[in-house]
């Protein structure tokens, strides 16, 4: 489809949590398809919980009902990535105020970078602005219960890696 709107929603995403399923499920309402593209270095990630073809894997689970996303990985520059694939719309979640700045910082450089990108922050359901990969990967490691903050699938594998304690059974 020539006019399709394809808003790219980029991140590390080690794991998927339930915020991001919720941006994701809000940016479908705004546009045709959603591209999740998952960075190959998860820098800020001092122990990262799955490799990026795990993430990918993972996040394709979680959306395999839904055509109208796609997962995929990507290296380099997020904005080189997102003019080959024909999208414009760069999509982030803003959980409060301390995101901000960092996030703003990132908007910008990518619209230097390539002016014909746009940026929209979208702000997760309030149940969820607490919520981050990285304390759902800390609280895990310590066998809490993390089954209210991430999908199914991605619940399972990381019972998988940490131990059934963090299903909360
Ligand atoms: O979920 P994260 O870790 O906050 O996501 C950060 C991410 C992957 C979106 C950002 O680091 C990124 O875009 N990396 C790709 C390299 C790039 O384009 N850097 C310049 C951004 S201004």
């Amino acid at each position: 489809m020539v006019d399709e709107r394809i808003a790219i929603y980029p991140g590390s995403f080690d794991p998927l949590t339930l915020g991001h399923d919720d941006i994701v499920r809000r940016c479908l309402r705004l546009v045709d398809r959603v591209l999740i593209a998952i960075a190959a270095s998860a820098s800020e990630a001092k122990s990262p919980a799955f490799s990026l073809d795990e993430r990918v894997e993972l996040t394709r689970e979680v959306y395999s009902d839904e055509p109208r996303v796609e997962v995929v990985p990507f290296e380099g520059l997020l904005v080189d990535f997102a003019r080959r694939r024909g999208a414009r719309l760069i999509v982030r979640g803003l959980r409060a105020v301390s995101d901000f700045e960092y996030e703003f910082q990132m908007a910008l450089m990518n619209r230097s970078l390539w002016p014909e990108i746009e940026v929209i922050f979208m702000a997760p359901a309030s149940n969820y602005t607490f919520l981050s990969s990285s304390l759902v990967r800390e609280v895990a490691r310590l066998g809490g219960d993390v089954s209210g903050f991430v999908p199914l699938p991605v619940l399972r594998e990381l019972a998988r890696v940490y131990g059934a304690a963090v299903t909360g059974e």
